[in-house]
Order: C-alpha cells, then sequence, then structure tokens
C-alpha cells in the first residue's frame, strides 16, 4: 500500500480555565472542520489539543481553593475533555503540559539550548503582567501598560534565564521575506513585521523565581521554565521529540498548519520559529492567526463575567448546527460579533429552510413517486437541469480552493449556494405536478435523481462540518462511506439505480425566535430580546407613547437591508405577484415575492438595489415562499419601488 501523505494541525493548547466559552470552542471547532476535511481527502491526519497548565497564575487559584495545583488543573481537564467530546472534537492527541513526558522533553529542550549557548543566566529588569504571564520592555507597554490586556505592569527584577532571541533577528527576517505566507492573513504579518520585528528583536527572558508552579530548570533548582517556552514546546513533545511516551516526531513534523487566536501569533511567530531554529528543526509551514468572537462592548473574557456557554448551545440546538453557525458566521481571519439573535436567525434560514427543507422535501417525494422509494435509470433531460448539474458538479473544486486558504466561511456559503439552487429547481421543475402525469414518470425519476444527488454532493462536503447531520443524510440516502468520501464529492451520478431513500426524521427544527430569544436571555444572562425586558418598564413605555407613534425601539426590531435582485419571474398563475431573488450580502439568496406585477416587469427590476424587510416572519404567497419584503411607495394605490444607488454595497443595513 502507498505510504499516505501526511497532515499535522494544531490547537493552541488552553488554559485551565473552569469556563471554557465559545471564543475557544471557535477555535477548536475549525481545526477540527480542517482535519476532517483532510482526513477525507485522504491524509494521515494528526490533530493535537491539549491543556497548557503551568504558571502563576494556577498556582494563586489552587492556593485560594486550598487544593494543590495538580488537584486545581486535574479536575478543570476533565472537564475541557468533556466539552471536546461534546463538540465531537476528533483530535488524535490531547497533550498536558503537567504530563511527564512533556516535562521530561522541555527540561532536554532548555538544557540542550543552555549548553549550546542560545540561553544564557542574566539578571532581568522590567515591567510584568501579572495576569498575561508576560515581561514587557518600556518601549511596548501601551500607555504604561501591557500591550495585551490593558492592566498595570509591575516592576520586576530577577536573575534569569535569556533566550538569544536577538541572534535569530536575521533568519527571522529572512523567513518573513522569502515566505510570506508563513504567517496569514497578511494583517497579522505586516503587525507583526511593523510592530516586532523590524524594531529589532530583544533576547527573552525564559525562566521565573518568583513562584515554583511551572517545569523545574534541572540544572539550577529554584528557576522554573518560562511558561511560554513549556507550553510552545508541545507541539513537538506531543509527538515524542526527546521522549520516549511517543514516536512520530519524524512522521509528522513540521505541521502544515498551526491556528491560533490573533492575541498569541507574536508568541508562534517569532519566539517559536526561533526556538525551532536554534533546534535545527523545520519550521511548520503556516501558522494562521483567526480572529476573535466579541460581544456587543468586546471581548468574552470571565473576568468580566460576560462568556457565551458553549455548552448550553449546543444542548439546545445541537452541535452541528453549532459547529455551523460558527464557521459559517464569522470569516476566520477577522473579529465576529457573536449574538444569541445571529445564530437563530441563520440556523433558521440555512439549516431549518434550505438544507432541512431540501432534504426534507426530496426524500418525501422519491418515497411517494418513486416505488418502493428506489431511484430508477429513467433520464429524460431538460435544460433546467444543466445549470444545477453543472453547479453541483464544480462545487468540489470551489471548496476544496476556499477549504486551502482555511476560508470556511466561503466554503460554506458556496455549499449553501447549491442548496438554495437546488431549492428553486423543486420550484422550476415542479415534481409534484409531472406526478400527476403518467407520461412523465421518466422525467419525474430524472428530477428527483438529480436532487437526490446534490443532497448527496453538498450533505458530503458538509462532513467535515456538521458530521452527525451529514451521517444521517448518508443514511436517508443509502449511500456507502465511499459514495459520500471526497471522491464521489466530485462527480454527479455517482448513486445507482435501484438504491433505496429512506425517511428520517427533521434535519433542523424550525426556531421560534421570540421564543428562543427569551430562553437564551434566561439560561445565559446574554442576547436579551427586547422583549425580554422587564414587563414593568415595557408597559410604562406603552403609556407614554401616543397610538400611533412607535419608540425608537419599535423601529429597531425592523432589519431594512439593501439588496440587488439577481433574478425575478412573475408567479405561476397570478398576475399580480413577481418571485424576486435577491442578493442581501448574506451569501444565500433571498426569495421574496412582490405584488408589483402590474406595474413592474422582470427586465425592469433585474439588477436593480432595493430595500428589503429582511427580519419578517416567512409566508407563502400562492405558494411559493415568501422570506421578507421589499419597500415601495404608494402612488393612488400604484406601487413605485425604492430603488437604491448602485454604489451601496448589497446587505447594508438601513437605519
Ligand atoms: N495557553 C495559551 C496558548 C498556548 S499555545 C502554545 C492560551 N490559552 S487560552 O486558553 O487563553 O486561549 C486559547 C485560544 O483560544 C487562543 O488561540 C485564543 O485566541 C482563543 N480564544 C480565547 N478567546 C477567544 C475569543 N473570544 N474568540 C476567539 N478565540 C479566542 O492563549
Amino acid at each position: 500500500m502507498q505510504k499516505k501523505e501526511t497532515f499535522y494541525i494544531t490547537t493552541p493548547i488552553y488554559y485551565p480555565s473552569d469556563k471554557l466559552h465559545i471564543g475557544h470552542t471557535y477555535c477548536t471547532v475549525a481545526t477540527d472542520a480542517m482535519a476532517r476535511y483532510k482526513r477525507m481527502q485522504g491524509f494521515d491526519v494528526m490533530f493535537l489539543t491539549g491543556t497548557d497548565e503551568h504558571g502563576l497564575k494556577i498556582e494563586e487559584r489552587a492556593k485560594a481553593a486550598g487544593i494543590t495545583p495538580k488537584e486545581y488543573v486535574d479536575n478543570i481537564v476533565s472537564g475541557i475533555l468533556d466539552l471536546w467530546k461534546l463538540m465531537n472534537i476528533s483530535n488524535d492527541r490531547f497533550v498536558r503540559t503537567t504530563d511527564d513526558y512533556h516535562v521530561e522533553s522541555v527540561q532536554k529542550i532548555f538544557k540542550k539550548l543552555y549548553e549550546q549557548g542560545d540561553i544564557y543566566k542574566g539578571t532581568y529588569k522590567g515591567k510584568y503582567c501579572t495576569p498575561c504571564e508576560s515581561f514587557w520592555t518600556e518601549s511596548q507597554l501601551v500607555d504604561g501598560k501591557c500591550p495585551d490586556c490593558g492592566r498595570e505592569v509591575i516592576d520586576a527584577e530577577e536573575e534569569a534565564y535569556f533566550f538569544k532571541l536577538s541572534a535569530y533577528e536575521d533568519r527571522i527576517k529572512k523567513l518573513y521575506a522569502e515566505h510570506p505566507d508563513f504567517l496569514e492573513p497578511a494583517s497579522r504579518r505586516n503587525e507583526m513585521l511593523k510592530n516586532f520585528i523590524e524594531p529589532g528583536l530583544e533576547d527573552t527572558c525564559v525562566s521565573r523565581t518568583s513562584f515554583t508552579w511551572g517545569i523545574p530548570v534541572d540544572f539550577d533548582t529554584g528557576h522554573v521554565v518560562y511558561v511560554w517556552v513549556d507550553a510552545l514546546s508541545n507541539y513537538i513533545t506531543a509527538l515524542g521529540y526527546l521522549n520516549e511516551r511517543y514516536d512520530d516526531y519524524d512522521k509528522y513534523w513540521p505541521a502544515q498548519v498551526q491556528f491560533v487566536g490573533k492575541e498569541i501569533v507574536r508568541f508562534h511567530s517569532i519566539l517559536w520559529p526561533a526556538m525551532l531554529m536554534a533546534l535545527d528543526l523545520p519550521l511548520p509551514g503556516k501558522i494562521f492567526g483567526h480572529g476573535w468572537l466579541l460581544l456587543e462592548g468586546g471581548k468574552m473574557s470571565k473576568s468580566k463575567g460576560n462568556v457565551v456557554d458553549p455548552v448550553v448551545l449546543a444542548e439546545r440546538y445541537g452541535v452541528d448546527a453549532l459547529r455551523y453557525f460558527l464557521l459559517r458566521e464569522f470569516p476566520f481571519g477577522s473579529d465576529g460579533v457573536f449574538s444569541n439573535e445571529l445564530l437563530i436567525t441563520r440556523i433558521n434560514s440555512d439549516l431549518a429552510n434550505d438544507l432541512g427543507n431540501l432534504v426534507s422535501r426530496t426524500v418525501s417525494m422519491v418515497n411517494k413517486y418513486l416505488e418502493g422509494g428506489k431511484l430508477t435509470a429513467d433520464r429524460v433531460h431538460e435544460p433546467v437541469d444543466d445549470e444545477l448539474i453543472e453547479m453541483a458538479s464544480t462545487l468540489r473544486n470551489r471548496y476544496e480552493e476556499h477549504m486551502e486558504h482555511y476560508a470556511f466561511q466561503s466554503a460554506l456559503m458556496d455549499v449553501m449556494a447549491v442548496i438554495s439552487r437546488s431549492n428553486k429547481y423543486i420550484d422550476e421543475t415542479m415534481p409534484w405536478a409531472l406526478g400527476k402525469d403518467p407520461d412523465k414518470a421518466a422525467r419525474l425519476a430524472t428530477v428527483l435523481y438529480n436532487l437526490i444527488e446534490t443532497i448527496r454532493i453538498t450533505g458530503s462536503l458538509l462532513t467535515p462540518f456538521m458530521p452527525d447531520t451529514a451521517a444521517k443524510i448518508r443514511a436517508m440516502l443509502g449511500a456507502s462511506e465511499a459514495e459520500m468520501g471526497w471522491e464521489a464529492a466530485g462527480t454527479f451520478g455517482v448513486l445507482k439505480p435501484g438504491t433505496a431513500i429512506t425517511r428520517g426524521d427533521a434535519l433542523f427544527p424550525r426556531l421560534d425566535m421570540a421564543k428562543e430569544l427569551e430562553a437564551l436571555a434566561d439560561k445565559t444572562g446574554h442576547g436579551a430580546a427586547p422583549s425580554d425586558k422587564p414587563k414593568a418598564e415595557e408597559n410604562k413605555a406603552a403609556e407614554k407613547t401616543p397610538e400611533g407613534i412607535i419608540t425608537i425601539e419599535d423601529f429597531g426590531k425592523v432589519s431594512f437591508k439593501v439588496a440587488e435582485i439577481i433574478a425575478c419571474e412573475p408567479v405561476a398563475k397570478s398576475d399580480k405577484l413577481l418571485r424576486l431573488e435577491l442578493d442581501d450580502g448574506s451569501g444565500n439568496p433571498r426569495q421574496v415575492v412582490s405584488g408589483i406585477a402590474q406595474w413592474y416587469t422582470p427586465a425592469d427590476l433585474v439588477g436593480k438595489k432595493i430595500v428589503v424587510v429582511a427580519n419578517l416572519k416567512p409566508a407563502k404567497l400562492r405558494g411559493t415562499l415568501s422570506q421578507g419584503m421589499i419597500l415601495a411607495a404608494d402612488l393612488n394605490g400604484e406601487a413605485r419601488v425604492l430603488f437604491v444607488d448602485p454604489s451601496v454595497p448589497n446587505g447594508s443595513k438601513v437605519r
């Protein structure tokens, strides 16, 4: 058998905090999706995560709790393992920096660097941020405070070991010049170059004497290894570098990619490559610095008391819905603002409406119209099939291109575009009408086959993001693993005639926004809907508002967005209604039915920009789903659509 190509991917190792929040989950879910995608492609994947358990903070917390630091971290780490299990994280290994083999390797690394002169003993005088466990030079402080967390720093002086980072400045500069993609996105690379590398690298203090909860420097008692040297080493100690516990360092190192949050890019893109250079080891292919999930008002943090609990959300909406939301809603390299409302909107629009509907409608039609729910070999092709088949057959290539650039959002948008197109195809081909005409049986079988095939392809490509949902789809489709594997995802027409399609439970039930916001506000204290305000307060506001006048809060409930009309056609059997397809910037076409056919033809509208009420409860008009309404002026009973200047981007909010 041919040796499989390896792919090694890592998350940062997490500080044992008793509540990992949605931000931590984001990073791990992204790594998991990437690992699953690479496994699907046939790579021999090593996916590592773990916990970073040393440092003053842990020592202090354990003391306050009246237990040893090890007891303290043991309690917490088991909760972290439970969270990853709940989130369906498929890590191949889990490293704890308190594991014996890691401790042994770090001591050897430290000693090796000392013996070869890359680490030397000196006196440290500087500014220290206790919460971040970071030393800073005067010039790095921002307004005299820690540049990472903005908190007070203290003067610190101690005998310490230093790592000769300055000796690696030229090589680091060369690395950045010769491998511009070593650190991505480019904005982070520019930041590192400008703020740290170009001003010059200074030697870094790599030991502490002020606390004991760390890996002891074995040749100088009283010193413990600086947490970042300890922590960064995990990526190689967990493969067996300088220890006997594992022996696949040669197989997997260097990592293809290491995902890290933006605030720890500096350690990973300067100190880490310099350490590896000093150890004469190859460098990872890429450090990718992803953005933060924020809440309105700033970063989530336990100390601010504003964390969003992934367990609450996963238990309420399902792990797959949460995984999907995290990677579809926010571009991976940038910050995103989390809200419960966004989560519920996304689940409803993409998962319940688009994906869920497509699967349930198709599967039930196959069972209704094809004998025994079995696909047949009958084929009557019509031109309306072409676009769908073309989109589905080429989807894997577009998806791969995005995934190779860690553009999870774009990959998912492309998958969803095919799913939306399939729903439109159902409206266009009207299988229920074909079902009434015995002469159209072969055409009906073709339409249903095309739909099942797009479900198979999209379901396959959703596997890395929603493994359980993909498995449910596979079961309904009666497809083998290979038929929903990577190879087959690139081909249209894989399922064989005779394959039996079976009904399953609804994949994603539709959620009631108001009810969910209320329930979440109760559980998390975040994201309360306007209607969650205490009733008395609401009533008071109502008393003061004259009839016919709404408050700014009432107005704020309506979401107006600029959208472009990308397609338009009359609604069958109606001389008043037009079906509009809108690009509202969300990546998914939005369908709106509007009663303007008497005054506008499709040609008047396609390509124009309008304002859509985006959060109107969807309704069916003449059997056609309408997701919102467009704004028009009333001119003595005639409608005049309000067109928007073409320079306004799709999706812009109208306030
Ligand atoms: N222990 C260090 C990493 C050492 S790696 C050798 C650490 N741990 S952490 O628990 O604080 O953070 C782990 C990861 O979670 C980091 O990449 C961090 O950026 C990420 N996140 C923590 N909060 C986050 C958000 N609100 N949003 C996105 N990611 C965030 O740093």
